[in-house]
């Protein structure tokens, strides 16, 4: 179907045959021949592929430096270490997010606080922050949900005011801004994913960007052991095999076979999201009428990196409720996804960290609602309104 034909009229439109997957990602001819590349060079683990795709990464976000790692987990985790966060601080972060957040902060031996979110775009609140800070917090992990950006000016100014640093979870966030300025060069560190299903992928990996030399440089030593001397330099020609273990490091290294994958991912970074733009466009013309759903918005005053779609359903108009939806969807043939279950209510945060339902309302009130729909680069026009079709007759047959 052309660009230009109205994607709403499902009545018609033939069942959708073959099932349609979630999140694939996008991997060309150039990813896959630099994979082979290293896999033939006799070099497959950290090396010069590493170094070209951090400066590669660093020059597109406009950061001073950026460090690849082997998971955004990774780099959250060490991004807390390295500022020296640990037994007896408090983070605050959002209950509105992927486990991992919330786990790296534990990890460090630090207590998590969660601040509630905003109904409106997902995002921490800025007054749920400030009403969470005791004397004890020293940071706080802002998550741009979907893509779109926090409000970090308020986060900006409130974390100045208590001296707290800010690390953010920008694993959807890839290519978002917020003011003009990118999202990777507003706090002391920035977490980027780089998982299959992200924007831009390396597999598995994430990437740390700061301003800050001293962080990227301990970032670096606790990721290979604690070592001084990153292996390459070490096995380089000219370089010497002696190195000292300076402190009790992890193993969070991103491979060359990974950073061959995202030399030619980041490349389409921008092409990628034009064309998820073009697909939420789709989705606002077949969607945007129904008031049984209300669709996602967009940052009034940045740039929305449109990882995610998620829609919410009003279930005072729908006779069936979000599970059931994603059922009829898959009945359709058509993959639909949670993004999230509210942390708190997940039986090891209840259980051992003693939240309870009705601690966090609009992120409870979110979760319950939300569908995600699917939304990525291999998606066709077709795909779309197939996706569109599905959801439209779901409502007709289910309104109140
Ligand atoms: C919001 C958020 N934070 C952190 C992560 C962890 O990323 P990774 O899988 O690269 O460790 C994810 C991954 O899905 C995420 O969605």
């Amino acid at each position: 179907m052309p660009d230009s034909a109205d994607p709403r009229a499902p009545q018609g439109r033939p069942a959708r045959r073959e099932p349609l997957p979630f999140s694939p990602p996008d991997i060309g001819q150039a990813e896959i021949d630099e994979v082979v590349d290293s896999l033939r060079s006799g070099w497959i683990t950290t090396g010069h592929k590493v170094k070209r795709f951090e400066a590669d990464f660093a020059a597109y976000v406009g950061c001073p430096h950026a460090v690849a790692l082997n998971s955004a987990t990774a780099g959250l985790f060490l991004g807390l270490k390295a500022l020296g966060i640990g037994p007896g601080d408090e983070v605050i972060t959002t209950p509105y997010t992927f486990a991992a957040t919330i786990n790296v902060i534990l990890h460090a031996g630090a207590t998590p606080v969660l601040a509630d979110v905003r109904r409106e775009d997902f995002n921490i609140d800025p007054a749920a922050v400030a009403a969470a800070v005791t004397p004890r917090t020293r940071a706080v992990i802002p998550v741009h949900f979907a893509g779109r950006p926090c409000d970090m000016d308020a986060i900006g100014a409130l974390a100045a005011r208590h001296g707290l640093a800010v690390v953010e979870d920008a694993a959807h966030a890839i290519g978002a801004e917020h003011r003009g300025r990118r999202i990777g060069t507003l706090s002391a560190l920035t977490v980027f994913s780089l998982h299959a299903v992200k924007n831009v992928t390396t597999a598995e990996g994430g990437m740390v960007c700061t301003a800050d030399q001293g962080l990227a440089d301990r970032i670096r030593v606790m990721a290979l052991h604690g070592m001084n001397k990153d292996a390459w330099k070490r096995f380089a020609t000219g370089g010497t095999w002696r190195y000292d273990i300076v402190e009790l490091g992890y193993k969070h290294n991103m491979t060359d076979l990974q950073a061959a994958i995202g030399i030619h991912q980041l490349a389409k970074v921008e092409r990628f999201r034009e064309r998820r733009l073009a697909i939420v466009r789709r989705y606002r013309a077949g969607l945007g009428d129904l008031p049984q759903l209300t669709l996602p918005g967009d940052t009034a005053d940045g740039r929305h990196a449109w990882h995610l779609f998620p829609v919410l359903l009003d279930p005072d108009r729908l006779a069936v409720d979000r599970d059931r939806f994603i059922g009829l969807l898959a009945e359709r043939n058509i993959t639909a996804n949670v993004h999230y279950i509210a942390a708190h209510l997940f039986s090891y945060y209840r259980d051992v960290h003693g939240y309870q339902p009705g601690d966090f309302p609009v992120a409870e009130w979110l979760s319950d609602r939300e569908v995600t729909l699917p939304l990525y680069t291999r998606l066709t026009d077709d795909d779309v309104d197939d996706v569109i079709a599905a959801v439209r007759g779901i409502i007709t047959a289910n309104t109140r």
